[in-house]
C-alpha cells in the first residue's frame, strides 16, 4: 500500500538503469525519441528505471516511474514529497508566469480557492454553446477545402485555442486568437530547448534565440494586459460575487477571475491575472486540439467505429446542436475519446522533484532525483492493456474501466494537481466530435502520423483527411 511513514524507510533493491552509450548515456536517445525512449525502459527493466543522460559531471538522472500504483503514490498518495521543482516547470514559470499549472504552496492555495469556484460543473457546462459556436464556424470553411483534404492537425488547433480564448475572453476572442497563434510556438519551442538542456545561458544575454523568445512574450503579454486593464475598468467587474465564488451567469472567465475575493485571499492584481490568463490559454488549448486531432485521425482510420459513433450521434441528437448533458447521451463516442486519449495523451511525461526518500515498490527514489510519471507508457501497460496499440474503444465499457487500477489511465494527471479544465475539455470534445462527424465523413490521407513530444504531445507531421460531406 502507499502512504506516509512506509514509503519513506530503507535502500531497496537497487533501480536498473537503461543502457546507453559509453560516457553520454541515453542522451541521443531521449534527444531523438523520448517516448520511444521510455518505453524500451519500461520492457527491458519493468516499472522503476533510471535513464541517464550527459557526459560526467553534467549527467543527469531521471527516475521513471511506470506502474499505475507508482504513478498514484507521485501524484496521489504521496504528492507532498514530489514537488514541481524541476527544470522543466522552472522553465515554464519563467515564460508563462505563475499560475494555477506552476505556482506551489501558499501561493497555489490561494489560486486554486479563487479559481476552483469558476470551474462547477454548471459553470463549464455552460461553455457548450460557446463551443458549438466555434465548432460550427471552423467546419464551415471545410467546404471549400482543397481536393477535400483538411489537416486535422491544424483545425483542431485552430478549434481549441478559439474555443479556449472564447471562453476566457469573450468577445475578445479576435483580438487574442491570431497573436497567440502566432506567438504561443515561438514561446513553448524556446521553453523545451531550455527545459531539457543540462546547461542554458541567461535569459537576458541579447543571444537570437533570447531575443525572439522575448518579442514574443512582449506582444502576447501586451494583448493579455490590455484587456485585463480594459476588463478591470469596464462593467462588469463587480459582477461575481463575494468569497471566490459568484452566481453563474455568462461572464467569460477573465470577467470571473478578476471579480474572484475573498475575504482571506483578497483578489487578484494585474500580473496575476496576466499569469491564470497565459497558463490556461497554455493548458487548455494544444491539449484539448491533440485529442480532437487524434480522436478524429483515429477514427479516419477505423471506419466501422466511425460509422458506429456516427450513428449514435444520429440517433441521440438529429439536427439539433449538442449540449452539455448529452454527454451522458453519447457512451460510444465517450469510449472513442477516451481511447484516444489513451494512445495520445496530450501530457505524455508529468515531472517532479522529489524532495525526501521515498519507496516505491521494492525501490527508493532518493530525495532531489528528478522524478517522471509517463502516461504514453503506462498506458500501454501490458498488464493492464493487451494488444495496446490497437484502438479498440470497448476498453471503456463501465466493466472495463472498473477492472483496472485507478491510474491505468490518467491523461489528467490525479491527486491534488489533477486537470481543472478535465470537464471543460471533455465536454468541448464530445461536442466538437459530434458536430463534425455529423456532417463530414472521414478518410485518412496520411496513415501513419509522427508524434513529437514538446510541452503536449503533437502530431509532428501533417494529418490530412479526406472530407465528404454527409447529406440528409
Ligand atoms: C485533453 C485535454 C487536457 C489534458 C490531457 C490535460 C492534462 C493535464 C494534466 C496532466 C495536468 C497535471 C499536470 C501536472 O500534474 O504536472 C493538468 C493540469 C492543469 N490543466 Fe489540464 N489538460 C487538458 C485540458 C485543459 C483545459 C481545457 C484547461 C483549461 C481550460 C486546463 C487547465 C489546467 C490547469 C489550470 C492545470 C493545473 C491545475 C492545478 O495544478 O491545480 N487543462 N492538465
Amino acid at each position: 500500500m502507499a502512504g506516509g511513514a512506509d514509503t519513506r524507510a530503507g535502500a531497496g533493491a537497487e533501480v536498473p538503469e537503461l543502457v546507453g552509450v559509453p560516457l553520454l548515456g541515453s542522451l541521443f536517445d531521449l534527444k531523438s525519441d523520448s517516448l520511444g525512449t521510455y518505453l524500451r525502459a519500461q520492457h527491458r527493466h519493468g516499472d522503476l528505471v533510471r535513464v541517464t543522460a550527459g557526459p560526467p559531471g553534467m549527467r543527469a538522472e531521471l527516475y521513471c516511474v511506470f506502474s499505475p500504483e507508482g504513478a498514484q503514490q507521485v501524484l496521489a498518495s504521496d504528492s507532498a514529497n514530489f514537488r514541481k521543482d524541476n527544470a522543466f516547470y522552472q522553465e515554464v514559470r519563467d515564460s508563462f508566469g505563475n499560475g494555477l499549472l506552476t505556482s506551489q504552496d501558499e501561493d497555489y492555495l490561494r489560486q486554486r480557492r479563487l479559481v476552483q469556484p469558476l470551474f462547477t460543473r454548471r459553470r463549464v457546462d455552460g461553455y457548450a454553446g460557446a463551443v458549438a459556436a466555434e465548432t460550427t464556424s471552423v467546419i464551415a470553411a471545410w467546404e471549400e477545402a482543397l481536393d477535400g483534404v483538411v489537416d486535422v492537425s491544424d483545425e483542431m488547433t485552430h478549434l481549441a485555442l478559439r474555443a479556449v480564448a472564447r471562453i476566457l475572453f469573450g468577445a475578445d476572442v479576435e483580438a487574442t486568437a491570431d497573436v497567440v497563434a502566432r506567438c504561443f510556438p515561438v514561446i513553448t519551442d524556446y521553453v523545451l530547448r531550455r527545459g531539457y538542456s543540462p546547461a542554458n545561458v541567461p535569459r537576458h544575454w541579447p543571444t537570437p534565440g533570447n531575443r525572439r523568445a522575448a518579442a514574443a512574450m512582449d506582444e502576447l503579454y501586451g494583448v493579455c494586459d490590455k484587456i485585463i486593464a480594459e476588463r478591470r475598468g469596464g462593467p462588469g467587474a463587480d459582477a461575481a460575487g463575494q468569497d471566490g465564488g459568484g452566481q453563474d451567469g455568462g461572464d467569460d472567465l477573465l470577467t470571473l477571475l478578476a471579480a474572484a475575493r475573498s475575504s482571506d485571499d483578497g483578489e487578484f492584481d494585474a500580473a496575476e491575472l496576466r499569469d491564470q490568463v497565459l497558463i490556461f490559454l497554455l493548458a487548455g488549448h494544444e491539449t484539448t486540439a491533440t485529442s480532437l486531432c487524434f480522436a478524429l485521425h483515429l477514427l479516419a482510420r477505423h471506419p466501422e467505429e466511425q460509422s458506429r459513433a456516427r450513428e449514435e450521434i444520429s440517433r441521440v441528437l438529429g439536427d439539433r446542436t449538442p449540449e452539455a448533458a448529452d454527454l451522458d447521451r453519447l457512451p460510444y463516442l465517450t469510449r472513442v475519446l477516451k481511447e484516444a486519449m489513451r494512445l495520445y495523451p496530450a501530457a505524455p511525461v508529468i515531472g517532479r522533484r522529489a524532495v525526501v526518500d521515498t519507496r516505491i515498490g521494492e525501490h527508493t527514489v532518493p530525495a532531489g532525483a528528478d522524478v517522471i510519471v509517463a502516461p504514453w507508457v503506462t498506458h500501454r501497460h501490458p498488464e493492464h492493456w493487451p494488444d495496446p496499440d490497437r484502438f479498440d474503444p470497448e476498453r471503456f465499457t463501465p466493466e472495463a474501466e472498473a477492472a483496472r487500477p485507478r491510474y491505468a489511465w490518467f491523461p489528467f494527471g490525479g491527486g491534488p494537481r489533477a486537470c481543472i479544465g478535465q470537464h471543460f475539455s471533455m465536454l468541448e470534445s464530445v461536442v466538437a466530435l459530434a458536430m463534425i462527424l455529423r456532417a463530414y465523413e472521414f478518410e485518412a490521407v496520411d496513415t501513419e502520423i509522427p508524434v513529437g513530444a514538446g510541452i503536449t504531445l503533437r502530431a509532428d507531421g501533417p494529418a490530412r483527411c479526406r472530407v465528404r460531406r454527409m447529406v440528409g
